[in-house]
């Protein structure tokens, strides 16, 4: 087999410390972190500078991305098997997408749907940042030559846009970039939220009934099940134009492996009630390691630092090492 045949693929992702963890986050992304690292030379990142992209306030900032640090710990995340690190420690991000920056066209970004609903949401403050933010994405991920992203469905188009950037780029210069993958889960790439299933079950929405955290207790998670939005048709099935029970099955199938089919066996003839009680139930337990892992981690800071600084010393090699090459494939001139 050849050198290249035998190289274990890279993975990279990241997420944005904003607010608490939705069970989204989840089942879309986090878990499938836990899983793919057993395969992968994984890295994973707190995504801190993307966070300023909307107005933060600095103190609970700081808190949230320790947070979201023991989060990601929590869900299984072995900083023996991954590398896991706060982007802002790496400066080389901010520079290579300086860099990808100058290779990205007004059109392409204007395009990104996220920028469109951020910019929405956040009437008052369109910054720069905001709009160059997949740019900053692509260096994350182009940094660690990342071969596959496992995200959930809402960031394909910033992997999309990647791809093109790192295309065009090796183009101009030669072949600098690993053109990486989007992997996003066949089940639960776009859990909805509660309250109103046709939208994606978001942070930062403002009713809490609308999603569930990773760190809610037991009897909030079977509450807001209880109250999850379904329809008048009382047939437990994935059916289109059913959209709150379609998600309460993905939810559910995720949670406990079962399929579809075997879904709908086990809820026939039964009512919204018994499912939605069965779902909380589920997912109660599926949260039940990570909030007890979560309330160890939390409470040592030390150890935590000790991981965030090991993982910035590899994190800082790999980046530089892609960094050099591209200041030099532009030309910049190397001290
Ligand atoms: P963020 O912080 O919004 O979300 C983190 C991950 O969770 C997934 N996700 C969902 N999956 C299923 N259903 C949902 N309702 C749901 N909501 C969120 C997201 O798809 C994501 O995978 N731009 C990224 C962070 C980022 C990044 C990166 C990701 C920065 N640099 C490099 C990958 C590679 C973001 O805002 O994710």
């Amino acid at each position: 087999m050849s050198e290249v045949q035998q190289r274990k693929k890279i993975i990279l992702s990241g997420i944005q410390p904003t607010g608490t963890f939705t069970l989204g986050n989840y089942i879309g992304a986090l878990s499938n972190w836990v899983k793919l690292q057993e395969e992968y030379h994984s890295a994973y990142m707190i995504a801190d500078l993307h966070a300023l992209t909307v107005k933060q306030d600095p103190i609970k900032l700081r808190q949230q991305i320790l947070s979201a640090f023991a989060v990601v710990l929590a869900c299984g995340v072995d900083p023996e098997k991954s590398l896991v690190f706060m982007q802002s420690h790496i400066h080389q991000h901010a520079e290579l997408n300086w860099v990808l920056a100058c290779h990205t066209q007004f059109g392409e970004l204007s395009r990104m749907t996220q920028f469109k609903d951020k910019s929405a949401k956040n009437a008052d403050n369109v910054n720069a940042g905001l709009f160059t933010y997949p740019s900053l994405m692509a260096a994350d991920i182009l940094l660690y030559q990342a071969d596959l992203v496992p995200v959930g469905a809402d960031q394909k188009q910033h992997i999309e846009i990647t791809r093109d950037i790192a295309t065009r780029f090796n183009h101009l210069y030669g072949n600098t970039f690993t053109i990486p993958e989007p992997y996003i889960p066949k089940i639960g790439a776009r859990i909805m939220s509660l309250a109103e299933p046709t939208k994606k079950m978001s942070k930062s929405d403002e009713n809490t009934n609308a999603f569930v955290t990773i760190l809610d207790k037991p009897e909030t998670i079977v509450k807001k099940f209880k109250r999850a939005v379904t329809d008048s048709d009382m047939k437990v099935c994935y059916a289109e134009g059913k959209d709150g029970i379609n998600n309460l099955i993905s939810i559910y199938s995720t949670a406990t492996g079962f399929s579809y089919e075997q879904i709908e066996k086990e809820f026939e003839g039964k009512g919204y009630g018994d499912f939605k009680k069965a779902v909380g139930e589920a997912v109660v337990e599926l949260l039940r390691p990570v909030r007890e892992n979560y309330e160890r981690l939390i409470a040592d800071k030390a150890y935590l630092e000790q991981c965030y600084q090991a993982g910035a010393e590899k994190a800082a090699n790999l980046a530089q090492c892609t960094l050099k090459k591209v200041y030099k494939k532009v030309g910049l001139v190397m001290k």
